[in-house]
């Protein structure tokens, strides 16, 4: 049987998340994605009306098919952590079950188990702001978001996922090198990622036989990348200064994705894999 996907953080078709999909269906496996609730309906509405048709496409020619979208806010792990406000939101009130506990309970109910779990989700709300002037609730926000968040999915998930499986998450230079710009605490949260991928690697290693990486990938113009402002430049300073003088596709980290939860990379976990276009090796601008 083909093996079966999940992955959170895809809500259009410009992300790493989505490329991770698309690579992750080349090789054949069922593709069940979670989603962020306050962008879910646009996702589903473009989805079925053919939007991403156009981006579906496998190489084989046919076209990806996501088999289900959960609602997902991997900032909550069950209904008791969602504060009022939120609950009462309309986008989310429209929603149910999308805490971590839930999906990850929902998902066992739809298809029993998995055997890849993707995290490509980041959250800063003042990624923003240099570190000297982050709030404490801005970075505990982004240590949230973009790292429990991690260890939620795979403390819920690993129960249900088959022995060789593998997860793997995204993260970025800014955790080990200072960038500039990379505010907010998401370089702390990033290093968070990092230190938590060799920790988780050995303890869902021991548990259940399951693999722990990360990517930390360069930069690409997704829409969280946009947000944070400066996206445009650090791709124009990877192009001019990375050993490959070449764009960096989304799809290089799918591809790179997929290798890393297949049995070819049956014997690599605990570790922070660069697809970068070699920039993270340069110790000197040109
Ligand atoms: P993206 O916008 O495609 O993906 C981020 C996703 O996170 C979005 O779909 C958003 O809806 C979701 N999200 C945010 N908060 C959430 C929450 N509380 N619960 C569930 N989902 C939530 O952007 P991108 O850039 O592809 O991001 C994916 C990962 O790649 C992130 O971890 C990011 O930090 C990482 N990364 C991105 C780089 C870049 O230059 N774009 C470079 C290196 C790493």
């Amino acid at each position: 049987r083909g093996k079966r996907a999940f992955i959170a953080g895809v809500a259009d078709d410009n992300g790493y998340g989505w490329a991770i999909a698309k690579a992750l269906a080349a090789a054949g496996a069922e593709i069940l994605v979670g989603t962020w609730v306050p962008a879910l309906n646009i996702f589903e509405t473009s989805l079925r009306r053919g939007k991403f048709d156009e981006s579906r496409k496998l190489p084989d020619g046919s076209l990806m098919e996501i088999v289900k979208v959960y609602p997902l806010d991997a900032v909550y792990d069950s209904p008791d952590d969602v504060p009022e406000d939120v609950k009462a939101n309309k986008r989310y009130a429209g929603s149910s079950k999308w805490t971590v506990k839930e999906v990850a309970e929902s998902v066992k109910q739809d298809f029993g188990s998995i055997d890849i779990l993707v995290h490509s989700l980041a959250n800063g709300p003042e990624v923003t702001k240099p570190l000297l002037e982050t709030s404490r609730s801005g970075y505990l926000a982004a240590i949230s978001a973009s790292s429990y968040s991690f260890v939620s999915l795979l403390q819920h998930f690993l129960p249900i996922m088959n022995s060789g499986g593998a997860s793997i998450s995204l993260t970025y230079i800014a955790s080990e090198r200072t960038i500039p710009g990379y505010g907010g605490g998401m370089s702390s949260a990033k290093a968070a990622l990092e230190s938590d991928t060799r920790v988780l690697a050995f303890e869902a290693g021991h548990k259940g036989k399951v693999r722990v990486n990360t990517i930390s990938a360069g930069p690409l113009g997704s829409r969280a990348a946009k947000a944070i402002g400066f996206i445009e430049k650090m791709i124009e300073y990877s192009y001019v200064n990375a050993p490959l003088q070449k764009e960096l596709l989304a799809d290089e980290v799918g591809n790179v994705a997929a290798f890393l939860v297949s049995p070819l990379a049956s014997a690599i976990t605990g570790s922070t894999v660069y697809v970068d276009n070699g920039l993270n090796t340069m110790g000197l601008a040109v």
